[in-house]
């Protein structure tokens, strides 16, 4: 993105140059959903939709933030007392994210900033978190902190587990701060072990927003996630992760069915998201379309957390793509994206049957983005 417009706020705003420019991406998730807080498998890649924040040090306490994307609109607090801020939601990202900080990093002192973004909001393409991780690197930057990937993961992730109030996992943080350009990563939630994976040449990453507005996502979130810690309880282990599909059948009278399917998805998915990047990795693509179409299958049946424009956007690009490519639901779900892996000679056929079929079938109109695989957040100086 050109970043002048920003930098001409900034001076505009603060009367100054900004020390600093920085970016963290967004993310999708190609399969392993709702694995990354049971200590699962998720592979997801970075993409080129993402935050910019301009950002310089002050020298007193206050923390000063323009948002381009909201009306201009202005939130200022001091590092000495920071609270939810009711009136002003966006704010809380930066809110909670500079109080974890500072609990690791009591040295930092105040700075201006101004945001801007371009990821779509509400779409399960991680704007929050690619908010969070900017933020993380703009102070990182200014204040010549020791913060790598790993650590800017875990504090934004407490940030919008302790301040928001969303129980999530770590994979968006994670992807965001350390995405690979052409590649997807393979994390591994317990131990935080990542492996790039390369992205086909021959296809590209294609999402497809259905545009139906998330409703009660946290609450549906935490209470998925409250079903799992049940599951795992009943079983006897301290996470999903050290559960078998053997140890859940043992089980299964003991649970509820709610539960139980719970725990099916996500044990299943490890699998499928396992067996996906080793099958994406031969290139063996057929493979990687049948992973998806389980994995979407099993988010609708069994974790229950699809919404029915998203299942006839899967239906019909799935019969595009057959095995030649794959798609499924991305996301923490109740409306949101699909994501489809596409051969690229493909990509206009797909673009035109949703077009063709979409609105009429379910009243609602998509979004498409062609997306490439780009790096974690990074600064300019
Ligand atoms: C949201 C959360 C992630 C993850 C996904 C579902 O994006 O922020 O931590 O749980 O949902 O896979």
């Amino acid at each position: 993105m050109d970043n002048s417009k920003l930098v001409s706020h900034f001076k505009n705003t603060f009367q100054c140059e900004p020390d600093c420019v920085v970016h963290a991406p967004g993310r999708v998730n190609l399969i392993g959903e709702h694995t990354d807080y049971n200590e699962g498998f998720v592979f997801p890649a970075a993409i080129n939709f993402g935050t910019w924040i301009a950002a310089s040090k002050r020298s007193d306490n206050n923390v000063v933030v323009r948002a381009l994307d909201y009306d201009y609109q202005v939130n200022a607090f001091s590092l000495n007392d920071i609270q939810f801020d009711e009136n002003q939601g966006w704010a809380n990202y930066i809110r909670g994210v500079i109080k974890v900080l500072l609990a690791d990093f009591p040295q930092i002192g105040g700075a201006n900033l101004v945001v801007t973004g371009n990821v779509p909001q509400g779409a399960g393409l991680s704007s929050s978190a690619s908010f969070e991780i900017a933020i993380l690197k703009a102070f990182a930057t200014l204040y010549a902190l020791s913060l790598d990937g790993i650590k800017a993961s875990m504090l934004g992730q407490k940030a919008e587990n302790e301040f928001v109030g969303c129980s999530c996992g770590i994979m968006d943080q994670l992807i965001s701060a350390m995405g690979h350009a052409g590649h997807a990563m393979l994390l591994d939630c317990q131990s935080l072990f990542v492996k790039y994976a390369p992205l086909p040449d021959s296809h590209q990453i294609v999402i497809i927003n259905s545009n139906v507005k998330r409703g009660l996502v946290d609450s549906e979130y935490n209470l998925r996630r409250q079903q799992c810690e049940q599951g795992a309880a009943i079983m006897g282990v301290s996470s999903l992760r050290g559960a078998s599909l053997d140890m859940l059948e043992e089980k299964k009278a003991e649970m509820s069915d709610v539960v139980y399917r719970r725990c099916l998805h996500v044990l299943t998915e490890n699998i499928r998201t396992l067996a996906a990047s080793e099958a994406l990795s031969k290139g063996d693509i057929a493979a990687v379309s049948r992973a998806m179409a389980e994995s979407h299958v099993s988010m609708r049946d069994d974790f229950e957390i699809t919404v029915k424009p998203i299942d006839y956007l899967v239906d019909i690009i799935g019969d595009v793509l057959g095995e030649k490519g794959g798609v499924r639901m991305t996301g923490g779900g109740f409306g949101g994206c699909v994501v489809a892996l596409v051969p690229s000679d493909t990509v206009d056929v797909v673009k035109q049957i949703v077009d063709e079929k979409y609105q009429p079938a379910t009243g609602y109109s998509a979004d498409i983005y062609v997306c490439t695989a780009t790096q974690g957040a990074f600064e300019k100086c």
